[in-house]
């Protein structure tokens, strides 16, 4: 007697979370909704356990990341300055192992991310040690050169100096450009009016490794308000504070630009090494 032929289905059950993610990006892409993730302060290697956050860009699938400067500590050209040149080698071979570090986060972040998403990376004062290192010492001119050493023109990412005019990456939006920055020109204890001073648009940035928001109307303008925000950092605890008090708060940032053009967003605070989203708890 012929055997019933069974008819397998081709393609392999979908887990729940392959089924969330895909018609995460398909309502993203149909309603063209941008979804924007930003993070600030990272100081890889002395980062918070970003696991929950990798987890948590899986589940999102973002068009957008933003690396908002102060990504890499570069801890070891610092040493070089306090030392005042001594121990060359050493440094040389400790600014790799940050490189490792560093190589080794981008690739578990973009091994969740769908192939579009923009990466735009913010270089921060932290980053900019190498300049500062290779003013000093003209003949390491290029060793240190940080978007060589990360790949970032293999990996598709957009560096942005932080010494160039533009060091910003903006958005269009209703209220006019939503701006990204690393901060440092909001030095002092009213940060976020500085920064507002000066950029005078809606801007979020971080380098003060704390929440500070200001708004301010605009006049003569049917955007009615601008605002800049300080994003908290999601680094650990720095060994440069030596124990003492400090307004650090740990988080992230995600806006969603809707095809109106209006612009929703979320600090997501990260405490005790966890945060809470959408009913889920990422640790
Ligand atoms: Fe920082
Ligand atoms: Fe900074």
């Amino acid at each position: 007697m012929p055997r019933k032929k069974i008819n397998k289905p081709n393609n392999r059950p979908r887990s729940k979370r392959e089924t969330n993610n895909k018609t995460n990006m398909i309502i993203n892409s149909r309603l063209k909704i941008k979804k924007i993730i930003a993070i600030f302060d990272a100081h890889v290697p002395h980062n918070l356990d970003l696991k929950g956050f990798i987890e948590f860009l899986r589940d999102e699938q973002p068009n957008h990341l933003i690396l908002g400067g102060d990504f890499l500590d570069i801890h070891s050209l610092n040493s070089w300055d306090k030392v005042g040149g001594r121990g060359l080698k050493l440094e040389g071979a400790r600014f790799l192992k940050e490189m490792d570090a560093g190589n080794d986060m981008l690739d578990r972040i973009q091994a969740v991310l769908p192939k579009k998403c923009k990466i735009v990376y913010l270089e921060g004062n932290h980053e900019d040690r190498t300049s500062r290192y290779e003013e000093k010492n003209p003949e390491s001119e290029g060793m240190y050169n940080i978007p060589d050493h990360l790949n970032l023109d293999a990996r598709g990412i957009q560096w942005i100096p932080l010494k160039s005019r533009n060091n910003f990456y903006s958005f269009k939006t209703k209220d006019g450009p939503l701006l990204f920055t690393h901060g440092v020109e909001g030095r002092g204890k009213y940060h976020a009016n500085k920064i507002l001073d000066g950029f005078n648009c809606n801007v979020r940035y971080g380098d003060r490794h704390t929440e500070q928001t200001v708004t301010r109307p605009v006049k003569n303008s049917i955007s009615p308000k601008i605002q800049a925000k300080c994003v908290p950092a999601m680094c650990s605890e720095q060994g440069y504070m030596g124990g003492r008090p400090d307004a650090w708060r740990r988080g992230f940032y995600m806006a969603y630009i809707l095809p109106d053009g209006h612009f929703y967003e979320y600090v997501i605070q990260v405490v005790n090494g966890k945060f809470v989203f959408n009913n889920k708890i990422y640790s």
